[in-house]
């Protein structure tokens, strides 16, 4: 299952981007400014970004974090990171760099992070992978650290939101569809805090955990 997810990942990595850019325009980049901002990125902070797809979010953060800092990305697809390499290839940050890892198996020693971020990713993971991650992230922050993971709410538009649910629907587990709905109870069984806020553009959602 997980080699067949893998491998839906490098086939889709061809289009992911336009497809994204086709249904949310500016309104991605404005997104990551959002969830790196309330994350507390700064020019120093070391931040990882799991699931990072084609890169999406290192590249935003590369925009705030100086060579003073660490951006690290982690993605279990070939085919995603190596998108996500060629466009940061066009940036040339001395202190970006790619992983390919599951993030139920994160290859960092504890405490090497200050911020560990998430962006559209974390309802898909099978929940025992997930629960394996938010160990893992745990583990991997600095006291006082920050997991900031941002999610899609329920759409407003009836079209589009019957496409969300049959998307959830096929996302078989119960639990899968019940942490689309509200992942705070999830998070708290890992995490000391727990905070919920919505985007401006109120399409998102951005959950702030705390260790
Ligand atoms: C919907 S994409 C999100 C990409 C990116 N975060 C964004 O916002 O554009 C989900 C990503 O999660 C990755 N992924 C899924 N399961 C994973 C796992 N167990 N370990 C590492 N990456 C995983 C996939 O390869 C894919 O790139």
């Amino acid at each position: 299952m997980r080699r067949f997810r893998r491998k839906y990942y490098d086939v889709f990595s061809h289009f992911y981007d336009a497809i994204i850019a086709l249904h949310s325009r500016d309104r991605r980049a404005y997104l990551r400014r959002f969830l790196l901002k309330k994350a507390g990125v700064k020019e120093d902070t070391r931040l990882l970004d799991l699931c990072t797809g084609t890169g999406a979010v290192p590249l935003a953060a590369a925009e705030i974090i100086s060579e003073k800092g660490l951006i690290v990305g982690v993605d279990f697809s070939c085919g995603m990171l190596k998108q996500a390499v060629r466009k940061a290839g066009e940036r040339k940050h001395p202190r970006l760099f790619f992983v390919l890892a599951d993030v139920g198996e994160l290859p960092f020693p504890r405490a090497t992070f200050e911020v560990v971020t998430c962006s559209h990713a974390m309802y898909e993971l099978d929940p025992e992978t997930r629960d394996r991650a938010l160990e893992e992230v745990k583990r991997v922050l600095a006291p006082g650290g920050c997991f900031a993971m941002m999610e899609h709410c329920e759409p407003k538009n009836p079209f589009v939101r019957l496409l969300y649910r049959l998307r959830l629907a096929s996302m078989g587990s119960p639990e899968n569809r019940a942490f689309a709905r509200d992942e705070r109870p999830f998070l708290k069984r890992h995490f000391r805090e727990v905070k919920r806020l919505l985007s401006p553009t109120g399409g998102s959602k951005l959950l702030l955990a705390y260790v």
